[in-house]
């Protein structure tokens, strides 16, 4: 259990961590902190308790430190892949939990690193299934598969909200864990019911 002086500590080293990722992907930093508000906002709604919610929310804005490791040429590359290109891609979540082992990150958020390209189906990276996955990193799965879809990408178009909320629940009991899903569309509503409510900002 961390006291309160290594939670201090411990956000420190996130805080470096991003600036790293900042400066070497300003993209993949914007989209780790998408995914973080998403991963937070669903944990919340789906009752976990506030230590919980704190781990995901650094789990979800780690989640592609190892990126890092990759150019910048191959992260945004819009062709096929090469099968070794593949492999260090697939290697990412690897790649982050071993440099962030060093900084005294904690074992538990470490895990959402580590297993974030998992799939309920077990057709993920390492292929864990179900409920064997952490809950933390199946909530990061979902809320990064989200982000990823309704974002510009180099190599994918970007989907409109009802066709990315279809996918999500086309994909629930496959990538998806099928309990979270009702969860993320009450918080994606929520989260519109919020927007609508607020003044419109106009340039
Ligand atoms: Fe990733």
């Amino acid at each position: 259990m961390l006291g309160e002086d290594d939670y201090g500590l411990e956000w420190q080293a996130i805080h470096n961590w991003l600036g790293r990722l900042a400066a070497h992907s300003p993209f993949t930093y914007r989209h780790s902190l998408g995914v973080a508000s998403l991963a937070l906002n669903l944990a919340r709604i789906y009752g976990m308790d506030q230590g919980e919610c704190q781990a995901i929310y650094a789990g979800a804005l780690l989640h592609d430190v190892g990126k890092i490791t990759i150019t910048n040429a191959l992260l945004m590359k819009k062709g096929p892949l090469t099968r070794e290109e593949w492999l260090v891609i697939k290697n990412h979540p690897r790649a982050g939990v071993e440099l962030l082992t060093a900084s005294g990150i904690s074992p538990g958020i470490l895990e959402f690193v580590a297993y974030h390209h998992e799939r309920w189906d077990g057709g993920g990276y390492n292929g864990l299934k179900g409920p064997d996955i952490p809950l933390g990193a199946r909530i990061i799965a979902l809320a990064d598969a989200f982000e990823a879809m309704t974002s510009q990408r180099p190599y994918q178009q970007i989907r409109t909200l009802p066709n990315a909320l279809a996918e999500v629940e086309n994909n629930a009991g496959t990538q998806f864990d099928p309990g979270l899903v009702p969860v993320f569309f009450t918080m994606i509503h929520k989260l519109m019911k919020t927007a609508s409510s607020l003044p419109l900002i106009r340039p």
